[in-house]
């Protein structure tokens, strides 16, 4: 059992924690979550014990840019990412991220569609691929 709710500036610590769990590269730091948290724009997802994971976001004009999401390794494929995708994309219809190539297909199975490659993106040299979903699209073409 698990529910999505909003972080306290308390909860920046076990934040930085996951952030160091899940990423060896561009890694987000302190004031990238105190901001975050003061403009309501990360989401945690928590089972009674702990902090499971995250997803920060940015609010564009037209779409929601997903900052990062990252869940917790002894929580992995246990369809908590997806879970929080879902929650927030029947409030944001448009949602974009940029992912390496070894999450495409994490992307894919959720209905993203990759847009374009920027090269060398990551300070590790690796590619960005861009990846959007629009639920007004895909609603219109199944009409
Ligand atoms: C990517 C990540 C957020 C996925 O979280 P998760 O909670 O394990 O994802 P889910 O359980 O919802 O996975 C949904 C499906 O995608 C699959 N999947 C998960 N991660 C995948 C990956 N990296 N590549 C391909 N498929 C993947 C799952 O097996 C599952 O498939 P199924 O429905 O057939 O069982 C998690 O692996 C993570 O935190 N990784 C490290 C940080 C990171 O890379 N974040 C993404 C930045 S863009």
């Amino acid at each position: 059992m698990y529910t999505l709710s909003k972080p306290t500036l308390n909860d920046i610590k076990e934040l930085l924690k996951i952030e160091n769990e899940c990423f060896t590269y561009d890694r987000l730091g302190y004031y990238h979550f105190y901001y975050q948290i003061q403009q309501r724009q990360i989401f945690i997802v928590s089972n009674l014990k702990e902090i499971m994971g995250y997803i920060s976001i940015r609010f564009r004009k037209n779409y929601v840019y997903i900052a990062s999401l990252a869940i917790k390794k002894r929580y992995r494929k246990k369809g908590i990412a997806s879970f929080m995708l879902a929650t927030l994309e029947k409030s944001y219809p448009i949602m974009k991220l940029d992912c390496k190539r070894h999450n495409i297909n994490f992307y894919h199975k959720l209905g993203y569609k990759q847009v374009c490659i920027k090269y060398d993106y990551y300070t590790d040299g690796e590619d960005a691929i861009t990846m959007e979903k629009d639920i007004t699209c895909q609603k219109a073409g199944q009409d």
